[in-house]
């Protein structure tokens, strides 16, 4: 194999990407910090990223600018921190509220819990937008409070600042402005940059495909997931990643106090409970279990999380993260707390027969109209609006059965429900059934 080219100026690494030159290390580490920094003009940076997303990148080359994205900021470290560190990391989804669950269960199982967390992009919800629900909560944490916070809770939620991966903002902003944003070695370094720059001993990922997914095809988000893998081992942390199916919202509830709700009652009840999203977090729980060297094996990790839920220990973790970050505790003694939306409407079947679909794209689009997210970054959240769904795929329907709740402030009643009937489609026959995990790449 050639060697890989070590252009002295952007302009010729530039050249060689567009003729699909493979690049250097160097190159990577010399000019990703200069884009940190604001010092590379946005309009070479933008023809170096359609260079990319049209010849692609090594695995050699995807791991050097996830590191220059890494050393473009701070690197976050717990010194005093003894236990094995292991965070998630979801790709983004609809009704994803995994995190609230599997990070307490972790955590109460002996493993520290750093989680680094995004806002709501595009259709898809962010889980610092859903903690953000409770009145108080502190999400910009320095060091020093994750550590605190990390020491007293066991796990954190913080949002990622500007300190962190500067690079990946840069590079993020015009990716978006560039019809960049799909390019697959650019999502995986974009969310790694993130990740890696804080300590952690291992890290579990769940790569989302299906309606929802960022990569719909199962075979983009594989690859994708391979890459994330291979990133992450490359730079000497364990990781393994889940391919979880993202063609209908997970679990019943849209929209960001809701789903901490949903998320909260799980957690206090037993977690034989059946859900999609007990599934998810015993999957990836066990998996972080395993590569903390806390068990052996699946059966294992999942028997230990079963037990910190059944004793109510991974609520216990809950309630200290909300306390240790400063949030109104009362409010996850009772969700029923949480500000209601001002109009509430229900989306009732129009026909007997099975659903065979609930579109996770469509709904989160629509979520997103409601209030649930932004359409553009300054836009303010409402935290109240959403979908609450009494069924899912494959569920058998009356008609005029409550299907939907829609929570709203704002928009048209009707319009929403048109969106509703166009995204939850009933047929006559049961679908086939799809698994919700389809596999473990290590
Ligand atoms: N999340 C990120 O942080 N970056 C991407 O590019 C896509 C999802």
């Amino acid at each position: 194999m050639a060697t890989p080219q070590n252009p002295q100026t952007f302009l010729e690494g530039i050249i060689a990407k567009r003729d699909g030159e493979e690049l250097s290390e160097q190159f990577y580490s010399r000019f990703i910090h200069s884009i940190g920094e604001g010092v590379v003009p946005d309009y070479q940076v933008s023809a170096f990223l359609m260079a990319v997303y049209l010849r692609g990148l090594s695995e050699g080359e995807m791991l050097a600018l996830t590191e220059g994205i890494v050393d473009s900021g701070k690197r976050i470290a717990f010194p005093n921190i003894k236990l094995p560190l292991v965070d998630k990391h979801s790709t983004g989804g609809v009704g994803d509220k995994v995190s609230f669950l599997v990070g307490p269960l972790v955590a109460a199982c002996g493993v520290a819990v750093p989680l680094t967390a995004g806002r709501g992009l595009g259709h898809t919800g962010g889980t610092i937008d859903k903690l953000e629900s409770i009145p108080g909560i502190k999400t910009q944490l320095s060091v020093e409070e994750m550590e605190r916070v990390l020491a007293q809770a066991g796990w954190l939620i913080a949002a990622q600042g500007p300190e962190l991966a500067p690079a990946d903002g840069v590079l993020y902003r015009l990716r978006d402005a560039t019809g960049t944003v799909a390019s697959l070695p650019l999502i995986a370094s974009s969310i790694m940059g993130k990740k890696l720059a804080v300590e952690n001993d291992a890290l579990v990922l769940d790569v989302k495909f299906g309606r929802g997914a960022f990569m719909a095809q199962v075979e983009r988000a594989r690859e994708l997931g391979k890459a994330m893998v291979a990133i992450a081992e490359g730079a000497g942390r364990s990781c393994r990643a889940l391919l979880t199916n993202m063609d209908q919202p997970l679990g019943f509830a849209v929209g960001n106090s809701l789903e901490l709700g949903e998320a909260v009652k799980l957690l206090r009840a037993l977690p034989g409970s059946p859900s999609d999203v007990v599934e998810v977090t015993l999957a990836l729980g066990a998996q972080m279990l395993i590569l903390a060297g806390i068990v052996e094996g699946e059966p294992e990790g999942r028997e230990r999380l079963e037990e910190a839920w059944v004793k109510g220990w991974g609520y216990e973790r809950l309630f200290s993260l909300v306390s240790a970050q400063g949030g109104d505790v009362s409010f996850i003694e009772d969700t029923e707390k949480f500000t209601e939306a001002s109009k509430k409407t229900a989306f009732k079947a129009p026909r007997d027969g099975y659903i065979i679909a609930m579109d996770a794209y469509q709904i989160g689009e629509l979520a997103r109209s409601m209030g649930a997210g932004r359409e553009s970054m300054e836009d303010e959240i409402d935290h109240s609006a959403g979908l609450v769904f009494s069924a899912k795929v494959g569920d058998e329907v009356e008609v005029g059965e409550e299907l939907v709740e829609l929570h709203f402030n704002r928009g048209s009643e009707s319009d929403y429900l048109t969106r509703v009937e166009k995204a939850v489609l009933i047929g006559d026959e049961p679908p086939e059934e799809l698994p919700l995990i389809l596999e473990v790449l290590k």
